[in-house]
C-alpha cells in the first residue's frame, strides 16, 4: 500500500503535513489581507485622541487584557450581554490588537458609554464599592501617577508609520493634551470609547 510509505517516512510525512497546512493558509487567510470588510475602517472610525492612546497603554501595562476581552462573537448569547458583535473595521487601527482569550470580567469591547465617568472612577479605585460581589482588583495608584507624557509624540509618529491616520499637527500637539493629565483620566478616556462608532443598541 502506498500509504504504508508515507506512515513510515517521518520526513514525507511533515512535508506532506506542511503542504496541506500551506494550501489551507492561502485559501482561508491569505484573501482576508485583501478584502475590503477587513481592511477598511468602519464608517466614522477616528484614530485614538492623545489622552486615550495614553489610557490604552495604562490599559495594557495593568494586565487588564488578561481578565478582558475585546472581542464580541457573533452569537445570541453574547450580543444580548454585550451588543453589537465585533466586525473587523473596528480594529483597523489597533496596534496592537487587545482582543484578549480570558474572560474573568466580562467582555468590554461595548463598554464605551455603558457608565458614567464617574462610576469608572469608582470601580477603578475600589470595584468593591459599587460591585459588592466584585473580585477585580484595585487601581488607587492612577489616582496619584500623572501621565509621561514625554513619549506621547513619538507613540502617534509610530501609529503612524504603522498607517494610523495621525495628522503631523495632532503629532505636534499632543504632548500637550496629557500633559498634567492623571493616569485616571487617560484610562477612563480610552474605556469610554470603546465600542462606540458601532450601534450599542441591546
Ligand atoms: C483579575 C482579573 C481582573 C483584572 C486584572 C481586571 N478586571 Fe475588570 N473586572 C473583573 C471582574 C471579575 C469584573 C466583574 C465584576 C465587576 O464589575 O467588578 C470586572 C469588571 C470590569 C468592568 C465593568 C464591566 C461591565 O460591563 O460591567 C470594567 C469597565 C472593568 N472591569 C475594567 C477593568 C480595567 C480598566 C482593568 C485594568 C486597569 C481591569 N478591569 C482589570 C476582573 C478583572
Amino acid at each position: 500500500m502506498r500509504h504504508d510509505i508515507i506512515e513510515k517516512n517521518v520526513g514525507l510525512m511533515a512535508l506532506l503535513i506542511v503542504l496541506v497546512i500551506s494550501g489551507g493558509f492561502l485559501v482561508e487567510v491569505v484573501p482576508l489581507f485583501f478584502l475590503k470588510e477587513t481592511n477598511e475602517p468602519v464608517a466614522g472610525l477616528e484614530p485614538l485622541t492623545p489622552l486615550q492612546l495614553e489610557g490604552r497603554d495604562i490599559y495594557i501595562r495593568e494586565g487588564c487584557h488578561v481578565c478582558h476581552t475585546q472581542q464580541i462573537r457573533p452569537f445570541r448569547a453574547e450580543t444580548e450581554r454585550y451588543g453589537h458583535y465585533s466586525v473587523a473595521g473596528e480594529f483597523v487601527y489597533e496596534r496592537p490588537f487587545l482582543w484578549g482569550s480570558k474572560r474573568t470580567g466580562p467582555d468590554l469591547a461595548r463598554v464605551g458609554g455603558r457608565y458614567s465617568d464617574a462610576w469608572q472612577r469608582m470601580h477603578l479605585f475600589d470595584p468593591r464599592s459599587v460591585v459588592p460581589e466584585s473580585n477585580m482588583p484595585a487601581f488607587p495608584w492612577l489616582f496619584e501617577n500623572k501621565v509621561d507624557h514625554t513619549g506621547t509624540a513619538a507613540k502617534l509618529t509610530t501609529m503612524q508609520t504603522l498607517g494610523v491616520p495621525y495628522t503631523d499637527e495632532q503629532i505636534a500637539n499632543a504632548a500637550d493634551q496629557v500633559q498634567g493629565k492623571f493616569e485616571i483620566e487617560a484610562l477612563v478616556a480610552y474605556l469610554q470609547q470603546l465600542g462606540t462608532v458601532i450601534s450599542t443598541k441591546r
